[in-house]
């Protein structure tokens, strides 16, 4: 055994000799940035060793100042003897303080209110019996007598696990035959002495690909008492979908996979639980959502066909598990399910994002829009739902920019620029740390309109503030950890590729179905690129199509507040049952004229003007 010391964190970790480092770092529990999911190939892992004896194959990637330093690639470095490193900032998943919160559709669009209200029915009802003991004249069974106690209360049961039925006898006349059932989809969850009708919780989960979000609901109220978020710690395992995929099939992890997620959901349930000092045992269901790659890690379902063609998803509907069976740390019988998956590329997220927009139920013709690493793209209203998918790469996460970060406090959301001079405000105003999703965009059309860059992306020589390294955004002297934060060419190539996947997606599904941008009377947007985003500017750099800018309506994390729906309203969670069934899905990978289309969009706003007719005039002032 060997001890590594991990600093400026300063923990002490023991590990067999042979194991590289970066197996060694996850098990403590400090993220890594690991893309490449410890196949030596994204050289993001890097740390400084202090102290101790080394192998490393890292030099390819290194520059001779970093050599000299010993700096080395976590994964391709094995100890010799007990050592002391320094993970730099800079290869750290940000910090956890992950925006929680979604956009209230009260806020945004009360005229549309009454298309979206669901009955409030939550999925588990509670029921307070008072039993008349059994008599010699009256000797009717114990369970035969509290089913007729439920059905007079207009819940009919049908069903009740074994090992709950062995305890009805005992608790019933321990009781004095005053007991609280629980009843979920006709079948008795949970059975207590007294009446315990108020202690009834259910949990919504956001499964995200980076991060996971959870709320604790407290379903007789009909309110979020709690909300927890963390990083998806099977990050380590691959920053995408497609890599987690590879690492399933090739290192054979799934257990790793899926254990890791369920302790990581575990571990938020029992920060809420003890936060509101409600017993798990009174939590009564779990309701996910999360991508079909993560709804199939979730479940621990093998999800290879889902990245090959014709990719098929092994798991198209929800499924209803125990908590027992999935080893989540609520009342054991409590119900687990996921919402359903209508395609490989688009999952229960989106199903929730719809139900939460409502264009499943209006007549006019409405677009929800997912801005992630996947943009995916539903069209359609009360008649039908067309979807499609398209690679946007993680730049709304602050993924492959230079200062990016996610949408986390001190993260840049909003950038203005006069006279060469910016100016920002930062999420919770505390000091910059990076540029998230919302600022990025912010940041671009304000380097646009300043013609600091061309419509390429390119800088334009001699602008203020450009320098050899690219746009100063914010001198280190002013930023968290004394780093300047630039923006350059490259990262700006990459925003350009994001922004034409999703327009491309958007202006192809309509050419699919026969349709144009003019026909959309809504367009909802999704997404955890920071609630501060503007959308004027993400037309004006041809992310978005150029629409009155008042058909726009910005949900934030739209996932997690459909999951919440449905937990408070059995017709919510029905009516996502209906959306899965709906939608048709438009594969894009093979479609020629996506490429073609993809090509043309890769310049501010975008190569052909005429798409963009309002913006067209700002650019030729
Ligand atoms: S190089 Fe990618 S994780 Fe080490």
């Amino acid at each position: 055994m060997i001890e590594v010391l991990i600093l400026p964190d300063k923990k002490k970790l023991k590990a067999e000799k042979g194991t590289d480092l970066l197996t060694i770092i996850n098990s403590s529990g400090i993220f890594m940035n690991s893309t490449c999911a410890g196949e030596g190939t994204c050289g993001k892992c890097r740390v400084k060793i202090l102290k101790g004896g080394y192998k490393s194959r890292s030099a390819q990637f290194l520059t001779k100042e970093e050599e000299k330093e010993k700096t080395v690639l976590a994964c391709l470095t094995i100890p010799e003897s007990d050592l002391e490193l320094e993970i730099p900032y800079s290869s750290r998943v940000e910090e956890l303080d992950i925006l929680e919160g979604e956009v209230s559709r009260q806020e945004l669009e009360p005229s549309s209110l009454a298309e979206n209200i669901f009955s409030p029915e939550p999925i588990v009802e509670k029921h307070f019996l008072e039993l008349s003991p059994p008599v010699l004249a009256e000797p009717t069974a114990d369970f035969e007598r509290v089913k007729t106690a439920l059905l007079e209360k207009g819940c009919p049961v049908k069903e009740i696990p074994l090992q709950l039925l062995r305890r009805i006898p005992y608790i019933l006349r321990g009781a004095g035959w005053k007991v609280t059932v629980a009843v979920c989809d006709g079948e008795i969850i949970d059975f207590e002495a007294g009446n315990r009708v108020k202690e009834n919780y259910g949990i919504a989960l956001d499964i995200g690909t980076t991060t996971l979000v959870a709320y604790l609901i407290d379903m007789e109220k009909q309110e979020v008492i709690s909300t927890a978020s963390s990083y998806n710690p099977q990050i380590p395992m691959g920053e995408d979908v497609i890599t987690r995929i590879i690492q399933v099939e090739e290192k054979n992890s799934m257990q790793h996979m899926h254990s890791s997620l369920i302790t990581a959901v575990n571990k938020m349930i029992q920060k809420m639980i003890l936060e509101k000092n409600v017993s798990g045992n009174n939590v009564y269901i779990l309701l996910a959502g999360g991508n079909t790659t993560m709804t199939h890690f979730f479940y621990k379902l093998p999800p290879g066909f889902i990245r090959r063609s014709p990719y098929v998803p092994l798991l198209g509907s929800a499924v209803v598990l125990t908590a027992r069976e999935l080893n989540i740390r609520i009342s054991p019988f409590a119900k687990v399910t996921a919402l359903p998956c209508p395609s490989a590329w688009v999952g229960g997220d989106i199903v929730a994002g719809v139900l939460a927009s409502g264009i499943y139920d209006f007549s006019v013709l409405s677009m929800f829009v997912d801005l992630g690493t996947n943009g995916e793209v539903v069209i359609g209203n009360k008649d039908w739902l067309a979807s499609c998918s398209t690679s946007a790469g993680p730049c709304f996460e602050g993924g492959g920019i230079s200062s990016g970060i996610r949408a986390i406090s001190g993260a840049i959301e909003k950038v203005r620029i006069s006279n060469g001079k910016v100016t920002y405000k930062t999420i919770k105003n505390k000091k910059p740390l990076g540029i998230c999703g919302s600022g990025l965009i912010s940041l671009t059309a304000q380097m646009i309109s300043e013609r600091i860059i061309q419509r390429d992306g390119k800088f334009i020589s001699g602008a203020p503030g450009v320098t050899e390294k690219g746009f100063l955004v914010v001198k280190g002297d002013e930023t968290r950890y004394g780093k300047d934060i630039y923006i350059t060419e490259p990262d700006i190539k990459n925003l350009i590729n994001s922004k034409g996947a999703i327009f491309t997606g958007i202006f192809v599904l309509l050419k699919e179905l026969g349709l144009t941008i003019d026909n959309i009377q809504r367009f909802y947007i999704s997404g955890g690129l920071g609630t501060a985003m503007d959308i004027k500017d993400a037309v004006y750099i041809g992310l978005l199509p150029d629409i009155p800018l008042d058909l726009f309506v910005f949900l934030g994390n739209s996932s997690i507040t459909g999951e919440k729906m449905c937990i408070l309203s059995r017709e919510a969670k029905n009516i996502t049952e209906e959306i899965n069934k709906k939608m048709t899905y438009i594969d894009l990978s093979s479609n020629s004229f996506f490429m073609q289309e993809y090509t043309a969009s890769l310049f501010f706003p975008h190569t052909n003007l005429d798409l963009f007719p309002n913006v067209r005039k700002q650019y030729e002032k």
